[in-house]
Protein backbone atom coordinates (compact mmCIF):
# COMPACT_ATOMS: atom_id res chain seq x y z
CA UNK A 1 0.00 0.00 0.00
CA UNK A 2 1.02 3.64 0.10
CA UNK A 3 1.53 4.94 2.97
CA UNK A 4 2.04 8.55 3.95
CA UNK A 5 4.88 9.08 6.99
CA UNK A 6 5.92 12.23 5.40
CA UNK A 7 4.53 14.13 2.30
CA UNK A 8 7.78 13.14 0.83
CA UNK A 9 6.20 9.84 -0.35
CA UNK A 10 3.67 11.88 -2.44
CA UNK A 11 5.04 13.89 -5.60
CA UNK A 12 4.52 17.40 -6.27
CA UNK A 13 1.96 16.83 -8.69
CA UNK A 14 0.07 14.58 -6.19
CA UNK A 15 0.03 17.01 -3.98
CA UNK A 16 -1.47 19.38 -6.21
CA UNK A 17 -3.62 17.11 -7.84
CA UNK A 18 -4.92 16.25 -3.74
CA UNK A 19 -5.46 20.22 -3.43
CA UNK A 20 -7.29 20.55 -6.54
CA UNK A 21 -9.38 17.33 -5.96
CA UNK A 22 -10.06 19.08 -2.37
CA UNK A 23 -11.70 21.76 -4.10
CA UNK A 24 -13.41 19.75 -6.29
CA UNK A 25 -14.90 17.66 -3.47
CA UNK A 26 -16.25 20.56 -1.76
CA UNK A 27 -18.64 21.68 -4.85
CA UNK A 28 -19.59 18.06 -5.61
CA UNK A 29 -19.91 16.21 -2.04
CA UNK A 30 -23.13 14.23 -3.53
CA UNK A 31 -21.30 13.14 -6.24
CA UNK A 32 -18.59 11.76 -4.14
CA UNK A 33 -20.39 10.15 -1.58
CA UNK A 34 -20.22 6.59 -2.76
CA UNK A 35 -15.93 6.54 -3.48
CA UNK A 36 -15.21 4.47 -0.34
CA UNK A 37 -18.01 2.64 -0.40
CA UNK A 38 -17.03 -0.83 1.38
CA UNK A 39 -14.10 0.40 2.94
CA UNK A 40 -13.31 0.29 6.30
CA UNK A 41 -10.85 2.98 7.99
CA UNK A 42 -9.00 2.90 11.34
CA UNK A 43 -7.81 5.85 13.41
CA UNK A 44 -5.45 4.29 16.48
CA UNK A 45 -4.89 7.80 18.04
CA UNK A 46 -2.66 7.44 21.20
CA UNK A 47 -2.52 11.00 22.14
CA UNK A 48 -4.92 13.45 21.73
CA UNK A 49 -6.75 15.18 19.20
CA UNK A 50 -9.91 16.67 18.21
CA UNK A 51 -9.17 18.06 14.42
CA UNK A 52 -7.16 15.42 13.24
CA UNK A 53 -9.36 12.37 14.38
CA UNK A 54 -12.44 13.95 14.18
CA UNK A 55 -11.69 15.03 10.00
CA UNK A 56 -9.94 11.57 9.49
CA UNK A 57 -13.43 10.17 10.71
CA UNK A 58 -15.39 12.90 8.97
CA UNK A 59 -13.71 12.31 5.53
CA UNK A 60 -14.09 8.62 5.54
CA UNK A 61 -17.61 8.65 6.36
CA UNK A 62 -18.54 11.69 4.11
CA UNK A 63 -16.98 9.24 1.11
CA UNK A 64 -19.63 6.23 2.18
CA UNK A 65 -16.85 4.02 4.40
CA UNK A 66 -16.69 3.06 7.81
CA UNK A 67 -14.37 3.83 10.90
CA UNK A 68 -13.29 1.96 14.04
CA UNK A 69 -10.40 3.08 16.05
CA UNK A 70 -9.66 4.29 19.32
CA UNK A 71 -8.82 7.51 20.82
CA UNK A 72 -6.24 7.27 23.80
CA UNK A 73 -4.43 4.28 24.11
CA UNK A 74 -5.84 3.94 27.83
CA UNK A 75 -8.86 1.38 26.21
CA UNK A 76 -6.08 0.03 23.66
CA UNK A 77 -3.76 -3.30 24.51
CA UNK A 78 -0.95 -1.04 24.79
CA UNK A 79 -1.48 -0.90 27.90
CA UNK A 80 -0.87 -4.47 28.69
CA UNK A 81 2.20 -4.07 26.85
CA UNK A 82 1.55 -4.86 23.17
CA UNK A 83 4.32 -3.44 20.69
CA UNK A 84 3.24 -0.87 17.55
CA UNK A 85 4.41 -3.57 14.91
CA UNK A 86 1.69 -6.51 17.01
CA UNK A 87 -1.19 -3.73 16.82
CA UNK A 88 -0.54 -2.97 13.30
CA UNK A 89 -0.61 -6.51 12.10
CA UNK A 90 -3.58 -7.36 13.88
CA UNK A 91 -5.69 -3.94 12.51
CA UNK A 92 -4.32 -4.70 9.01
CA UNK A 93 -6.84 -7.43 8.93
CA UNK A 94 -9.86 -5.63 9.84
CA UNK A 95 -9.26 -2.49 7.78
CA UNK A 96 -8.23 -0.80 4.55
CA UNK A 97 -6.39 2.26 5.52
CA UNK A 98 -4.73 3.27 9.07
CA UNK A 99 -4.28 6.90 10.62
CA UNK A 100 -2.08 6.85 13.54
CA UNK A 101 -1.20 9.44 15.54
CA UNK A 102 1.51 8.71 18.61
CA UNK A 103 4.14 10.21 20.86
CA UNK A 104 6.91 8.80 19.89
CA UNK A 105 9.05 10.27 16.63
CA UNK A 106 9.18 7.20 14.18
CA UNK A 107 6.19 5.28 15.17
CA UNK A 108 4.16 5.67 12.39
CA UNK A 109 7.04 4.50 10.25
CA UNK A 110 7.16 1.58 12.13
CA UNK A 111 3.44 1.18 11.95
CA UNK A 112 3.68 0.96 8.03
CA UNK A 113 6.53 -1.22 8.03
CA UNK A 114 4.24 -4.07 10.28
CA UNK A 115 0.73 -2.97 8.51
CA UNK A 116 -0.44 -4.80 4.91
CA UNK A 117 -2.47 -1.97 3.99
CA UNK A 118 -1.64 1.62 3.52
CA UNK A 119 -0.78 3.71 6.94
CA UNK A 120 -0.97 7.42 7.35
CA UNK A 121 0.84 9.26 9.93
CA UNK A 122 -1.72 11.86 11.65
CA UNK A 123 1.11 13.13 13.95
CA UNK A 124 4.56 11.76 15.44
CA UNK A 125 5.59 12.90 18.10
CA UNK A 126 8.00 16.38 17.60
CA UNK A 127 8.39 14.95 14.09
CA UNK A 128 6.15 15.19 11.35
CA UNK A 129 2.48 16.15 10.53
CA UNK A 130 1.41 15.20 6.48
CA UNK A 131 -2.15 15.66 6.66
CA UNK A 132 -1.79 18.80 8.85
CA UNK A 133 0.73 20.30 5.78
CA UNK A 134 -2.17 19.26 2.68
CA UNK A 135 -4.05 21.64 4.76
CA UNK A 136 -1.74 24.01 5.23
CA UNK A 137 -1.17 23.86 1.81
CA UNK A 138 -4.74 24.31 0.56
CA UNK A 139 -5.28 27.39 2.74
CA UNK A 140 -2.40 28.96 0.98
CA UNK A 141 -3.21 27.83 -2.21
CA UNK A 142 -7.06 29.18 -1.67
CA UNK A 143 -5.19 33.13 -0.38
CA UNK A 144 -2.48 33.56 -2.75
CA UNK A 145 -3.84 31.37 -5.70
CA UNK A 146 0.00 29.49 -4.85
CA UNK A 147 2.50 28.19 -2.65
CA UNK A 148 5.49 29.68 -4.16
CA UNK A 149 6.73 33.20 -3.95
CA UNK A 150 5.85 34.34 -0.79
CA UNK A 151 7.27 35.12 2.53
CA UNK A 152 6.24 33.10 5.37
CA UNK A 153 6.63 33.47 9.15
CA UNK A 154 6.44 30.93 11.18
CA UNK A 155 6.50 31.66 14.93
CA UNK A 156 6.55 30.11 18.52
CA UNK A 157 7.42 26.31 19.37
CA UNK A 158 10.01 25.46 16.03
CA UNK A 159 11.57 22.89 18.00
CA UNK A 160 9.02 20.62 18.56
CA UNK A 161 6.29 21.90 16.10
CA UNK A 162 5.72 18.97 14.05
CA UNK A 163 3.59 20.64 11.84
CA UNK A 164 6.42 23.63 11.26
CA UNK A 165 8.85 21.05 10.19
CA UNK A 166 6.41 19.07 7.67
CA UNK A 167 5.16 22.73 6.11
CA UNK A 168 8.67 23.91 5.72
CA UNK A 169 10.04 20.00 4.40
CA UNK A 170 6.86 20.62 1.75
CA UNK A 171 7.57 24.29 0.30
CA UNK A 172 11.04 23.67 0.08
CA UNK A 173 10.19 21.18 -2.52
CA UNK A 174 7.45 23.82 -3.97
CA UNK A 175 10.65 26.44 -3.91
CA UNK A 176 10.61 29.64 -3.57
CA UNK A 177 9.76 30.38 -0.48
CA UNK A 178 11.48 32.67 2.47
CA UNK A 179 11.25 31.58 5.52
CA UNK A 180 11.32 34.23 8.95
CA UNK A 181 11.53 31.87 11.57
CA UNK A 182 10.91 33.53 14.74
CA UNK A 183 11.18 31.22 18.32
CA UNK A 184 12.78 32.04 21.67
CA UNK A 185 16.47 30.51 21.60
CA UNK A 186 15.41 27.59 23.16
CA UNK A 187 12.71 26.80 20.93
CA UNK A 188 14.55 27.16 17.70
CA UNK A 189 14.16 25.25 14.12
CA UNK A 190 15.79 21.53 14.31
CA UNK A 191 19.18 21.48 12.16
CA UNK A 192 17.78 18.79 10.16
CA UNK A 193 14.80 21.26 9.18
CA UNK A 194 17.22 24.07 8.44
CA UNK A 195 19.68 21.91 6.32
CA UNK A 196 16.47 21.00 4.20
CA UNK A 197 16.09 24.65 3.46
CA UNK A 198 20.20 24.78 3.20
CA UNK A 199 19.78 22.04 0.61
CA UNK A 200 17.04 24.12 -1.48
CA UNK A 201 18.94 27.11 -3.79
CA UNK A 202 15.89 28.75 -4.46
CA UNK A 203 14.64 28.96 -0.49
CA UNK A 204 16.21 30.87 2.37
CA UNK A 205 15.85 31.25 6.01
CA UNK A 206 16.57 34.34 8.98
CA UNK A 207 16.29 33.31 12.57
CA UNK A 208 14.81 36.25 14.73
CA UNK A 209 13.54 36.29 18.32
CA UNK A 210 10.92 39.44 17.54
CA UNK A 211 7.74 38.76 15.78
CA UNK A 212 6.66 43.01 15.96
CA UNK A 213 10.06 43.71 14.31
CA UNK A 214 9.32 41.34 11.24
CA UNK A 215 5.59 40.77 10.91
CA UNK A 216 5.03 44.17 8.35
CA UNK A 217 7.60 41.77 6.04
CA UNK A 218 5.11 38.80 5.79
CA UNK A 219 2.76 37.42 3.12
CA UNK A 220 1.77 34.86 5.76
CA UNK A 221 2.40 34.46 9.38
CA UNK A 222 2.04 30.56 10.39
CA UNK A 223 1.45 30.66 14.93
CA UNK A 224 2.14 28.00 16.99
CA UNK A 225 1.17 26.45 20.27
CA UNK A 226 4.22 26.06 22.46
CA UNK A 227 4.07 22.03 23.01
CA UNK A 228 3.77 21.80 26.80
CA UNK A 229 3.16 17.56 26.60
CA UNK A 230 6.85 17.80 24.62
CA UNK A 231 9.12 19.30 27.39
CA UNK A 232 10.77 17.35 29.88
CA UNK A 233 10.07 20.47 32.66
CA UNK A 234 7.20 22.50 33.65
CA UNK A 235 9.75 25.73 34.48
CA UNK A 236 10.56 26.14 31.13
CA UNK A 237 7.40 25.47 29.42
CA UNK A 238 5.82 28.22 31.91
CA UNK A 239 8.96 30.46 31.04
CA UNK A 240 8.07 29.88 27.30
CA UNK A 241 4.66 29.98 26.66
CA UNK A 242 3.80 33.44 26.61
CA UNK A 243 6.57 34.87 25.00
CA UNK A 244 4.37 35.44 21.45
CA UNK A 245 0.63 36.80 22.01
CA UNK A 246 -0.75 37.49 18.23
CA UNK A 247 -3.63 40.68 19.01
CA UNK A 248 -5.18 43.12 17.30
CA UNK A 249 -2.37 45.71 18.02
CA UNK A 250 0.73 43.83 16.61
CA UNK A 251 -1.86 43.01 13.20
CA UNK A 252 -2.10 46.57 12.87
CA UNK A 253 1.62 46.51 11.58
CA UNK A 254 1.49 43.71 9.07
CA UNK A 255 0.12 43.65 5.83
CA UNK A 256 -3.41 44.13 4.64
CA UNK A 257 -3.44 41.07 2.61
CA UNK A 258 -1.26 38.72 4.96
CA UNK A 259 -2.34 35.62 6.48
CA UNK A 260 -2.52 34.27 9.98
CA UNK A 261 -2.78 30.47 9.69
CA UNK A 262 -2.46 28.56 13.21
CA UNK A 263 -2.85 24.55 13.12
CA UNK A 264 -4.59 24.69 16.22
CA UNK A 265 -5.54 24.19 18.96
CA UNK A 266 -4.62 27.51 20.14
CA UNK A 267 -3.94 28.22 23.90
CA UNK A 268 -3.71 32.16 24.12
CA UNK A 269 -0.76 32.36 21.53
CA UNK A 270 -3.54 34.32 18.99
CA UNK A 271 -6.35 36.64 21.00
CA UNK A 272 -9.91 35.59 20.44
CA UNK A 273 -10.29 39.33 18.88
CA UNK A 274 -8.30 38.07 15.83
CA UNK A 275 -10.79 35.55 14.91
CA UNK A 276 -13.19 38.15 13.21
CA UNK A 277 -10.16 39.58 11.28
CA UNK A 278 -10.26 38.70 7.64
CA UNK A 279 -6.72 38.09 8.19
CA UNK A 280 -7.21 34.93 10.26
CA UNK A 281 -7.31 31.43 8.10
CA UNK A 282 -7.23 29.02 10.62
CA UNK A 283 -10.45 28.03 10.82
CA UNK A 284 -10.76 27.89 7.23
CA UNK A 285 -7.49 25.87 7.81
CA UNK A 286 -9.31 23.30 9.55
CA UNK A 287 -12.11 23.18 6.97
CA UNK A 288 -9.68 22.36 4.47
CA UNK A 289 -8.17 20.08 6.45
CA UNK A 290 -11.42 17.75 6.50
CA UNK A 291 -11.10 18.10 2.91
CA UNK A 292 -7.82 17.26 1.95
CA UNK A 293 -8.28 14.47 3.96
CA UNK A 294 -11.34 13.48 1.87
CA UNK A 295 -9.02 14.04 -1.31
CA UNK A 296 -6.59 11.51 0.60
CA UNK A 297 -8.82 8.75 1.80
CA UNK A 298 -10.43 8.85 -2.37
CA UNK A 299 -7.17 8.47 -3.69
CA UNK A 300 -5.10 5.96 -1.38
CA UNK A 301 -8.02 3.61 -0.88
CA UNK A 302 -11.08 5.05 -3.19
CA UNK A 303 -12.72 4.79 -6.97
CA UNK A 304 -12.13 7.64 -8.65
CA UNK A 305 -13.89 11.08 -7.70
CA UNK A 306 -17.11 10.61 -10.79
CA UNK A 307 -17.05 13.64 -12.81
CA UNK A 308 -13.33 14.76 -11.68
CA UNK A 309 -10.92 15.29 -14.51
CA UNK A 310 -7.05 15.07 -13.15
CA UNK A 311 -4.75 17.66 -14.61
CA UNK A 312 -2.48 16.24 -17.58
CA UNK A 313 1.35 15.31 -16.50
CA UNK A 314 2.72 18.17 -18.60
CA UNK A 315 0.29 20.73 -17.08
CA UNK A 316 0.79 19.75 -12.99
N1 LIG B 1 -4.01 20.42 14.14
C1 LIG B 1 -4.15 19.28 14.85
O1 LIG B 1 -3.44 18.29 14.67
O2 LIG B 1 -5.16 19.31 15.81
P1 LIG B 1 -5.56 18.11 16.79
O3 LIG B 1 -4.38 17.87 17.71
O4 LIG B 1 -6.79 18.57 17.51
O5 LIG B 1 -5.80 16.90 15.93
Amino acid sequence: GRSVITLDDLSIPQITDLIRKATYIDSHRKDVAHTCDGRVLATLFYEPSTRTRLSFETAMLRLGGKVIGFAGAQLASVTKGESIADTLKTVSNYVDVVAIRHPKEGAALVASRAASVPVVNAGDGGHMHPTQTLADLATLQSRFGRVTDLTIGLCGDLTFGRTVHSLIETLCRFGNVRFVLISPDELRTPQYVLDRIDATPSCSYVEVRDLVSVIGDLDALYMTRVQKERFFNEDDYLRLRDTYILDESKLALARPEMAVLHPLPRVNEIAVEVDDDPRAAYFEQVKNGMLMRMALMSSVIGDDLPGYVPLEPKEV
